[in-house]
This record gives structure tokens, sequence and C-alpha cells, in this order.
């Protein structure tokens, strides 16, 4: 897979980059297969704990997701002002846009505990029934990736979520009986990437759903003032820009790229970011200006070179990058889609004229698409909405 046509960078065989010697300097290791810097998972254990010193506290301390922010200040107030639970909250949408954060956020407004678990940590329903029999009155119990939770605890959390109670089995066999529990009233504040892999009975118990969105540049660049702020780093309006760019609508990227560029800044001059220096290190990086790394790069090549530009399904093209299909849907294609270089049909994947053009200019040969957007459009001509519902319509 080496002599990859799709895998080949712009620079000439045997040229080595020009930033190579600083990557080697700040232990970036290789850049193609380490850690991805603008992935938007977590990456090492140490990046837990900086997250958690970046993490806004407070509601109002949280940018951007206006709209989430409204209701769920409405939701927490009403709550607050009841002295009741709050509703049930259920939050979604690509990782690191601030679920985690805004989880902990809700137990702070409210002004009580948090647990947290994840989906995959509660094995079995005794193990949940455990967790729930501690909580205490109005607690938030905050279950991350609640889809990867199993069918029976998932049972167990039904009527917990909805009388707060739960039933427990007393004895074996026939003499068996079904004993039901009281719970103190809490908060479930479920978190997923993957909205439709929750079960709609668990969905349906869930009084709040919000979806986080993609950053703005703006908003980005407000985080990344912020945190800079709180890590002590001077950085120019214009490195802000250049990272806020790059920084794929994530916090959690932009936030990793102020601490590498820090690194850079650090290394290689006063540690102050300018705007060339943050230039720099972001070529270092591989990064590009619409902040697509090589790996990103690799799988539009390969839809754009091995697939005509599409349509191609997921599974032939997990294998051609030799990626697992979950982590290419996971994590490459919602910001690939946001930003416009991919469109999902019936079909497959489609690579766009925009990803044609991001990787023309970046030196790929990119032979023509196999199916036309105009051939597309073809194929509608001639059958308008109005001229269907006409005739569809009985006079
Ligand atoms: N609205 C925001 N304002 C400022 N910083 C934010 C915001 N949202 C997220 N962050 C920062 O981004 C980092 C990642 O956020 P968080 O861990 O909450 O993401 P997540 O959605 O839970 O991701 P995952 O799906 O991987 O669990 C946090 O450390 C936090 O500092
Ligand atoms: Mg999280």
């Amino acid at each position: 897979m080496s002599s990859d046509a799709t895998d080949r960078s712009p620079l000439a065989e045997g040229t080595e980059h020009p930033f190579a010697s600083v990557a080697r300097l700040l232990d970036w290791g290789p850049m193609d297969e380490g850690a991805r810097i603008v992935t938007p998972a977590p990456l090492e254990v140490d990046e837990a704990t900086v997250e958690t010193s970046l993490r806004p506290r407070r509601l109002a301390e949280y940018i951007g997701q206006t709209q989430v922010k409204q209701n769920l200040s409405i939701l927490l107030a009403a709550a607050t002002q009841r002295h009741e639970a709050a509703d049930h909250v259920l939050l979604y949408g690509p990782p690191g846009l601030g679920k985690t954060t805004l989880a902990n956020i809700v137990a702070r407004e409210l002004g009580v505990n948090i647990h947290t678990t994840s989906g995959p940590a509660i094995e079995r329903a005794g193990d949940l029934a455990a967790i729930l029999t501690n909580l205490d009155e109005r607690d938030v119990l905050f279950i991350d990736e609640i889809h990867r939770l199993n069918h029976a605890v998932e049972e167990i959390l039904y009527p917990a979520m909805e009388d707060f109670a739960i039933d427990v089995m007393i004895g074996r066999g026939p003499s068996a009986r079904s004993l039901r529990l009281g719970l103190k009233s809490f908060t479930v504040v479920g978190a997923t990437t993957r909205a439709g892999r929750i079960s709609s009975p668990l969905r349906d118990r869930f009084g709040a759903v919000y979806r986080l969105d993609y950053y703005s540049p703006d908003e980005l660049a407000t985080i990344i003032e912020r945190s800079a702020g709180i890590l002590d780093v001077e950085i120019e309006p214009q490195a802000i820009r250049g990272l806020a760019r790059r920084g794929r609508g994530t916090p959690r990227v932009v936030n990793r790229l102020l601490r590498r560029v820090r690194d850079h800044a650090e290394v290689t001059g006063d540690g102050r970011i300018t705007a060339t220096q943050a230039e720099a290190a972001m070529t270092a990086m591989d990064i590009d200006d619409e902040g697509l790394d090589t790996t990103d790069r690799r799988l539009l090549a390969a839809i754009v070179q091995k697939f005509a530009s599409g349509p191609v399904g997921g599974a032939a093209l997990a294998a051609v990058i030799g990626e697992e299909v979950d982590t290419i849907e996971d994590v490459y294609e919602p910001f690939l889609l946001q930003l416009g270089f991919l469109d999902r049909t019936p079909q497959g994947r489609v690579a766009t004229e925009r990803a044609r053009d991001h990787l023309r200019g970046m030196g790929y040969e990119v032979p023509p698409p196999r199916r036309s957007e105009r051939s597309d459009a073809g194929l509608w001509d001639g059958i308008t909405t109005e001229g269907r519902t006409e005739s569809e319509t009985p006079a």
C-alpha cells in the first residue's frame, strides 16, 4: 500500500519536508501514520488533563451553540425553580464539539453532583442498578456513548428514567417475583456521536434532545482566545484566525492546534505565536488551508483517483485506504460532508467538484469524474416537481 499513488505527497520523492527537522525536534513522530493532529477524537491520556483545564464550567462561558444554550438554560432554570430534577437530556453530534463539557455544565448549573459512566462500561443490569441506587436527589447521571448500552441494561434504564424506579427479581424459578424499588429523582444526560444508533424507546425517554453542530470560524477564534488566556500563551490575532480556519469546526481540534503551535513557537522563537509561526507549524504538520491532513486527503484522493470520484460504497473505500468503515463514517466523513467535499448518495459517496479543485491545488492528479454533475441534472430534466404534482393531483 505504500506505493499507492494516492499516498503521494505533492513533494518530489527524496525531498525532505522543509519543516521535517522541526518536527523531529519536537518529537511529532511520523507525520502520516502517527496520531493525527486534527482528529476530532481525543488523543493521549495527558490530553484529557489539558482538556479538563480548558473546559468551560458555566453555561455563560460555553461559546457558540446558541440555540442549544438558550433551550438548555430555560430547561435548567425551570427545574431549579420547581426544585425538581431536570428533564433527561440527550446530546448528540460529532466528536470534540463539547458534549461532555455540556453534561458537566448541566450538573454545575443545577448545583448537583455528576456521576459519569459510559455505555460500554455498564456491562450488566446489576451494574446500572448499583449506580442508580447510589444517586442523590436531583443528581446528574452522565452516560457517554449511550448508543453502546446493551439491551439488558437499557431495560433497567426505561422505568428508571420514566418512574424513578427499578424492578428487581427476587429468587429463582417458580417462586421468583419482581420487586419494584423506588429511586430518588435524577437527570440522565446521554451523549452520543451516533444518534441513529439509539433505540427509539430509549430516545423517547429524553425530554430534550439537542444536536451540537460544527462551530463557525468566529466562534472557534473566541475559543482559541479563551484557551490562550488559560494556557498563558501570547498569540497574534492573525494567527488565531489561521488556526480557527483550520480547526475543522471543532473546539478539541483548535485547542490541540494551539498547543502544537505553542510548542513550535517556543522552540523556534520566543514563545509568542505570530502568524508566520502558526503557518509554519501547520505546514510542518501537513495541515492544509481547509484543515485537512494527509489522511483526509488520502481518502478524497482514493475516491477521485480509484473510483472516478464515486459513487463508492463504504466497504470498498475502507478497504482501499485501510481504515474501518466506522472510523470513516464517524471521524473523517462528517467534516468532509460539512465542507461540501463529499456527498452521500444512495449509491455511495461522491467527491464533489470542490474536492477535486482542492486536490488539484494541492498537486494531486485529478482524473475526470465518471458521472459529471451535468449528467446527474439531465436525469431529472423535464420531470419538474410541478409537472408531477399536476398529473398526480386529481382534477
Ligand atoms: N463551547 C465550547 N466553548 C469552549 N470550549 C469548548 C466548547 N466545547 C468544547 N470545548 C473544548 O473542547 C474540548 C472537547 O470537548 P468535549 O470533551 O466536551 O467534546 P465531546 O463532544 O464530549 O467529544 P467526544 O464525542 O469525543 O466525547 C473540551 O476540552 C473543551 O475545552
Ligand atoms: Mg465526550
